[in-house]
């Protein structure tokens, strides 16, 4: 698999399943050619795709750029069908990734009282614990589906804790997450059809009423009690006049779950898949590992970010005026489209940005984004993402792919990136 240009003048095709296998090709003819460039998705939006580093952090910290979808210039009925989030499930897609300042700060602040560093920190034995159980399940069968079994459940029982859903429940959350993420992205405002739909309804109930019933339980004490959940946490700052409807509360929670989810998914996905492909760079990080060093798995996990994160193309943001950027004339109106992706391997802001280095030092890679949307869920992300890739490489040390890279199969959805499957093989272990 090359991650060279096309050396054609002609501008490469996009969103085929050629492109959802390996995109850095095109993204780099576009860097080159056209690094403001407008397209027609396949959903039949046309929106600007942003690929130069220097571009996409202006674009990501520029407020001239607006995350409501009632700044597209199209119209609002047709937002469903467009992957642009919709009239539909409204309730719900009122969340951080949908709105501006002042609301945008105002809920950011009350959400980062919950989610603070410490209450990561506190978290590291349960994601040890969840990683452990999962592995244990498929290790003394010597072969295992990677996204299925481990990747996959791994973030959704971890956030499902986080939030304080109670354990009995979890397995709801996993059947409805697996089916909004197989069939569609309710939380970028995909189509809710059919099963998804009714997932995220059921969803929305059950969040609605545990909400309720969270409020009702809570002691009336002042300062969180240690060991509090984050709904929990939503709802006292909400009580001590914070202004958090329930609603918004709701919306909160589902972006917590879904900006939580697919994400580390495809972080665990998607460096497994890196480090079982680069051999050189695996045997150095199981060295470190095994000496009892910490320093490369931090770096490791950041350059995977960086080298093929799961969030290739930043969330959508609208022009609420006539803007330039990369010296691309855009209307207001107009939908832009930061790709990470190639953001991230931009010549002219990192060095060999071809090459896979865990023990990378220059690497403000924007995998987590920038500016005020900047990832709420980072040190969480990290967290799992560490945690994840050194218990597989310590405990499974002969892990290897089932089948050749050629044969895996990519998602072809627009904003992440991701393997449908990852099929691997080891010796047993008891
Ligand atoms: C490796 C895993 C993850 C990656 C690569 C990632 C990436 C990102 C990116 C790129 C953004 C900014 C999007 C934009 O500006 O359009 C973002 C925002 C966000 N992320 Fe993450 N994320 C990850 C995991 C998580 C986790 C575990 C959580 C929480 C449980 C989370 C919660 C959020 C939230 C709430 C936002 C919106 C913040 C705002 O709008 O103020 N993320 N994430």
């Amino acid at each position: 698999m090359t991650d060279q240009p096309p050396s054609s003048t002609a501008t490469p095709e996009l969103f085929t399943w050629e492109f959802a296998t390996n995109p850095y090709p095109a993204y780099a003819w576009l860097r080159e050619h056209a690094p403001v460039h407008r397209t027609r998705l396949p959903s039949g939006v046309e929106a600007w795709l942003v690929t130069r580093y220097a571009d996409a952090k202006q674009v990501l910290a520029d407020p001239r750029l607006s995350k409501n979808p009632a700044h597209h210039g199209g119209p609002a009925d047709a937002r469903g069908r467009t992957g642009i989030p919709g009239e539909r499930q409204a309730d719900l897609m009122t969340h951080l990734l949908n709105i501006d300042p002042p609301d945008h700060t105002r809920l950011r602040r009350l959400v980062s009282k919950a989610f603070t560093p410490r209450r990561i920190a506190e978290f590291a034995p349960r994601v040890q614990e969840l990683t452990d159980g999962l592995i244990d399940g498929f290790a003394r069968s010597g072969s295992a589906d990677l996204i299925h079994d481990f990747a996959f459940p791994l973030p959704i029982y971890a956030i499902c804790d986080l939030l304080g859903v109670p354990r009995e429940d979890q397995d709801d959350f996993r059947d409805w997450a697996g089916m909004m993420i197989r069939h569609g992205k309710a939380g970028q405002g995909g189509s809710p059809r059919g099963g998804v739909a009714r997932s995220v309804k059921k969803m929305r109930a059950y969040l609605a009423d545990l909400i309720h019933r969270k409020r009702a339980a809570l002691p009336d004490t002042p300062e969180p009690l240690p060991g509090e959940d984050l709904i929990s946490g939503l709802i006292r700052a909400s009580d001590q006049g914070e202004h958090l409807t329930e609603n918004e509360a709701a919306a909160m929670a589902f972006i917590l779950l879904f900006a939580g989810f697919e994400t580390t998914v495809n972080l665990i996905g998607n460096g497994t898949y890196a480090l079982l492909t680069h051999p050189g760079q695996r045997a150095r990080l199981e060295s470190s590992l095994a000496a009892g060093e910490r320093g490369l798995l931090d770096t490791g996990v950041e350059e995977l970010l960086r080298y093929d994160g799961p969030v290739e193309l930043a969330t959508w943001r609208f022009a609420t005026r006539a803007l330039s950027v990369g010296g691309q004339e855009i209307a207001a109106g107009d939908p832009v489209l930061v790709v990470l992706a190639a953001a991230d391997r931009d010549p002219e802001r990192f060095a060999d940005p071809e090459v896979l280095d865990l023990g990378r030092r220059d690497n403000q890679h924007l995998g987590y984004g920038h500016g005020i949307h900047y990832c709420l869920g980072a040190p969480l992300a990290r967290l799992e993402g560490r945690t994840a890739l050194a218990t597989l490489l310590t405990r499974l040390p002969d892990l290897r792919l089932a089948v050749e890279p050629a044969d895996l199969r990519w998602r072809g959805g627009l904003i992440m990136r991701g393997l449908r499957t990852l099929p691997v093989e080891f010796t047993p272990v008891p």
